[in-house]
């Protein structure tokens, strides 16, 4: 995870992606919350096992489909890809 979303950030900084600052809260914010809930798995708490997939899954599909999108659609316009 961790390196999928720096990877994801250094190429917006890469590109000058206007919004890069907002997609990184973003992306702080699923850090924060599979963090935490990452410390309760580690102590064998299966509850916090099954509510970071489920978390991690909506997250994913929702900022996939939508947040990394945009930066996706301003590199074509950009010509950058
Ligand atoms: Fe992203």
């Amino acid at each position: 995870m961790e390196y999928h979303l720096s990877e994801e950030e250094k190429f917006m900084e890469k590109i000058g992606y206007p919004e890069l600052d907002r997609h990184r809260k973003a992306h702080d914010m699923f850090r924060r919350a599979i963090y935490d809930l990452a410390q309760h798995i580690e102590k064998g708490d299966p509850k916090a096992f099954r509510e970071a997939l489920s978390y991690a899954w909506g997250w994913l599909c929702n900022h996939i489909a939508k947040t990394d999108k945009k930066y996706a659609i301003y590199a074509k316009e950009k010509g950058l890809i």
